[in-house]
């Protein structure tokens, strides 16, 4: 079968109303805006409300990049929704969304599992499946990372917050996916347990109290490592494209703390007028932050027909990956 062009045709976004602030925070864990701002670029986050979630917040996002595609959802044949956080082992909240679109039963419904490079993973995965099709898809980050965070750790609560972005892609010769990788390899310096009670298994070894488990991270060495990944992601992604850095018009990094992201735009001797950054609004959404940005930054008008836009993530697995999008 001849394979399609795939574009992306539409994106979206859903961030919960609530703020929390740096200040906020100071009344949480003891930490001070100041020392945040300096060493993550984080002013604030979102905190979903308790009656939301990654599937209420996915579709939200979904509905809204269908209307800005012009898609119908009825047109869909399938949804990737990545995510870190799932309240459910399953179903799948891909199939919530699903429910709420008001497509049961009408296409292929799916979650995907890769730290926060979830998005870039989805987009590689689906438009794999569409190009051979000529289908549509909805590809979703969607995390609350809120509810995995240790309110007690200040290293690791400050970073995250709660979101979700969407995007629909099909057969385009608008938001072209030009080239796109993923790769991983096991770290174990950021990771979260699933939470089971183990007690009740007769086939393992007896707790004498239950843990709850949480986002757990050593920092200093995720730092040393999303850097390399993104560098180690330019390099890689703009050989596959045969492009050169003066060839990238906005680049779009997970956006985990500012001085990643500075660190990447250096190295990808990108101005800084062409680093699309809302951390400071949003914090570390996890699979959801590489759609929120594009979205963000297709509604204030950036991207225009013709550019180069380069999405770069990273994420706990560890994982990493790539995608060129010529707009
Ligand atoms: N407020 C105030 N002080 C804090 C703090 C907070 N919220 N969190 C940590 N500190 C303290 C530490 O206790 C330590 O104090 P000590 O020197 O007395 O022991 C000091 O600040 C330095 O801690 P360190 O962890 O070395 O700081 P850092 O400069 O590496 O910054 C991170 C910490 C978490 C901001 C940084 O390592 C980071 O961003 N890492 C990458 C995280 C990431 O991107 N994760 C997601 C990947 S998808």
């Amino acid at each position: 079968m001849a394979k399609n062009q795939i574009g992306i045709l539409g994106a979206g976004a859903y961030l919960p109303e609530r703020v929390l602030t740096n200040k906020d925070l100071e009344k949480i864990v003891n930490t001070a805006d100041e020392w945040i701002m300096e060493r993550t670029g984080i002013r604030e986050r979102r905190i979903a409300a308790p009656e939301e979630d990654i599937a209420t917040m996915g579709a939200d996002a979904s509905r809204q990049a269908l209307e800005n595609a012009g898609i119908e959802p009825d047109r869909l044949s399938y949804i990737i929704l990545s995510t870190n956080s799932s309240p459910y082992l399953y179903p799948a909240a891909a199939i919530r969304v699903q429910e709420a679109l008001g497509l049961n039963g009408k296409l292929a419904a799916f979650d995907l599992q890769a730290g926060c490079c979830g998005f870039n993973y989805a987009l590689h995965v689906a438009e794999r499946l569409v190009a051979q099709e000529g289908k549509y898809a909805l590809v979703i980050g969607s995390d609350t990372n809120s509810r995995w965070s240790n309110w007690t750790d200040r290293s690791t609560c400050i970073l995250f917050g709660d979101g979700a972005g969407a995007v629909v892609i099909g057969p385009s010769e608008q938001g072209r996916l030009k080239e796109s990788f993923i790769a991983s390899s096991l770290n174990m310096k950021l990771y979260c347990e699933t939470e089971f009670n183990r007690e009740v298994s007769p086939f393992l070894p007896h707790q004498t109290h239950t843990q709850r488990h949480y986002i757990y991270m050593d920092g200093p060495e995720v730092f040393k490592f999303a850097v390399g990944a993104v560098k180690e992601s330019l390099r890689r992604i703009l050989e596959m494209a045969g492009i050169t850095r003066e060839d990238i018009d906005y680049l779009i990094i997970h956006q985990a703390n500012w001085r990643i992201l500075d660190a990447g735009a250096r190295f990808a001797k990108v101005p800084m007028e062409k680093l699309i950054v809302n951390v400071d609004k949003y914090g570390n959404t996890s699979a959801a932050s590489v759609p929120i940005a594009l979205h963000e930054a297709l509604q204030e008008g950036k991207i225009q027909r013709g550019d180069n836009v380069l999405l770069i993530s990273f994420g706990a697995g560890a994982t990493w990956g790539a995608a060129l999008v010529e707009w």
